[in-house]
């Protein structure tokens, strides 16, 4: 790996991802996409790691695609490049990914923070999809995801002028789940991280999945998606494990079976 820094036990259960093309403000090229791509299956597949945290550096979260490489594309080569495949890949991270956002998510950048199920934020972030100033629009995502998230007056406002917006009004819009002084957006999503990481994996990875089907489906198939992974939990040791710590009085122990 180039340009990652990859900590699979970062926190017991937790492991971290570090974006780091620190000069180019870990604007995505296709290998750093590619990257993130294989880290996060390695980690899907290690038993160890309940939740992953993804970060970039203090200035920046990640500045977008890399316009120095994409500046000369055809649409055949767009249409041709395998980065959109890949970053499909990257939603279909099955266990909680928090993002860890200080300074610039920009573009791609902030697509790839909205493919994160939460984000903690510095006060220093910046969210935007500035595509619009270079000709072009959002291309992974941002426009759905982006609508869903802050309602439609918020993201037309964003896309179709290409401003930013802070960290404050992207907690009040409902794209960050808090906002926290620059020292510590890190050690924040680490907390939010292990409290996920104490729960039942197999519980917690069945309820991200079906959150996600409010996105992509009717509320009848949703509802019924819901019920069917609710159902799943009984099948496991860790909710016989929940509900018996309960009634005893005792702190439960789950053990992702
Ligand atoms: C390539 C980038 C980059 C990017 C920054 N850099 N963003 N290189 N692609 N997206 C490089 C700069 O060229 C510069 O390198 C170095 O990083 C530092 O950036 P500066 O501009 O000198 O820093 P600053 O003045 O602080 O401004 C920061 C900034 C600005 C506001 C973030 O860099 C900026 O506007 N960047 C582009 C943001 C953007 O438009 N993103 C959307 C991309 S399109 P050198 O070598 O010159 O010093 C996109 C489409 C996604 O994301 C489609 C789906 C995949």
């Amino acid at each position: 790996m180039d340009f990652l820094l990859i900590t699979p036990q970062a926190r017991p259960g937790v492991a971290l991802i570090q974006l780091n093309r620190p000069k180019e403000l870990n604007a995505l090229n296709g290998q750093l996409v590619r990257e993130i791509r294989d880290a996060l299956q390695a980690l899907d597949a290690d038993e160890a790691v309940r939740v992953v945290v993804l970060t970039g550096s203090e200035r920046a979260f990640a500045a977008g695609a890399d316009i120095k490489e994409m500046a000369g594309k055809t649409a055949v080569d767009m249409f041709l490049d395998e980065r959109f495949a890949t970053l499909e890949q990257i939603r279909r991270f099955r266990k909680p990914l928090i993002g860890a956002v200080s300074g610039f998510a920009l573009g791609g950048g902030c697509e790839l923070a909205m493919t994160c199920d939460m984000l903690v934020a510095s006060e220093t972030a910046q969210f935007g999809q500035p595509e619009i100033r270079l000709g072009t629009m959002p291309g992974a995502g941002g426009t759905q995801r982006l609508a869903r998230a802050v309602g439609k007056a918020k993201a037309m406002e964003m896309v179709l002028t290409g401003e930013f917006i802070s960290a404050h009004e992207a907690h009040r819009v409902g794209l960050v789940n808090r906002v926290v002084p620059v020292g510590q957006y890190l050690e924040e999503a680490f907390r939010l991280a292990a409290r996920i990481a104490a729960m039942s994996p197999v519980a917690a990875r069945l309820a991200k999945e079906s959150i996600n089907r409010v996105f992509e489906t009717h509320l009848e198939e949703g509802l019924h998606f819901e019920r069917k992974n609710f159902y799943l939990t009984f099948a496991s040791e860790d909710q016989k494990e929940g509900m018996a710590a309960f009634v005893e009085k005792r702190k439960p122990d789950f053990k992702g079976r």
